[in-house]
């Protein structure tokens, strides 16, 4: 697993803190399929949003795992402590259905993200097992994607956010999502 930290100036206290997880082969962006996942090196897309959650008044942690368990525990581990996840667990999204459980299990925002569009794939790409727990999906917009989930965790956490309060039951219309 290779984990960059950003410096979260000692609050833990889950508000501001957004973990960003990248699943299998993620490692390997700039390399990997440069024609559908660009020539971008997942450190440059890591950067893209810790930049962009500063802005934010975010602070993100980054862990990056090629193993389906590892990932579980990841997401344990932001249980109580983080205020969103962003995951983009790579193929795990397809077919993971104990990833599914864990991000049932994590009380904060989740975005499912990926650089590219699934849905304009194979078939087997159409299906999210992880669509259900997230509350959105951001796809197909590459790198650019990073900084638009790190927008979206951002809005959401908002106080005004619609989202955020049919989360808190106080709102009657559901905003979309599974979850
Ligand atoms: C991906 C899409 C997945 O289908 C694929 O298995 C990946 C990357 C993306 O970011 O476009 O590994 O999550």
């Amino acid at each position: 697993m290779r984990a960059v930290s950003v410096d979260d100036g000692g609050d833990r206290a889950g508000s501001r803190l957004v973990v960003l997880l990248s699943g299998p082969n993620l490692d390997l962006l700039g390399e990997r399929e440069p024609e559908i996942y660009g020539r971008e090196t997942l450190a440059e897309h890591v950067a893209a949003a810790v930049e962009e959650a500063g802005e934010c008044g975010l602070v993100v942690e980054h862990h990056q795992t090629n193993h389906e368990g590892e990932m579980v525990e990841l997401v344990h581990g932001a249980r109580g402590r983080a205020a969103a996840l962003i995951v983009n667990a790579g193929a795990l999204t397809h077919y993971s259905w104990s990833l599914h459980d864990a991000l049932a299990t994590f009380d904060g925002v989740v975005v499912e993200l990926h650089l590219s569009n699934p849905m304009a794939r194979e078939p087997w790409r159409h299906t999210s097992v992880l669509a259900p727990v997230v509350d959105g999906t951001v796809a197909g917009f590459g790198g650019l994607g990073y900084r638009l989930a790190i927008r979206a965790v951002s809005e959401i956490l908002s106080s005004d956010s619609p989202r955020r309060a049919a989360r808190a039951g106080t709102a009657s219309a559901s905003a979309g999502g599974g979850k």
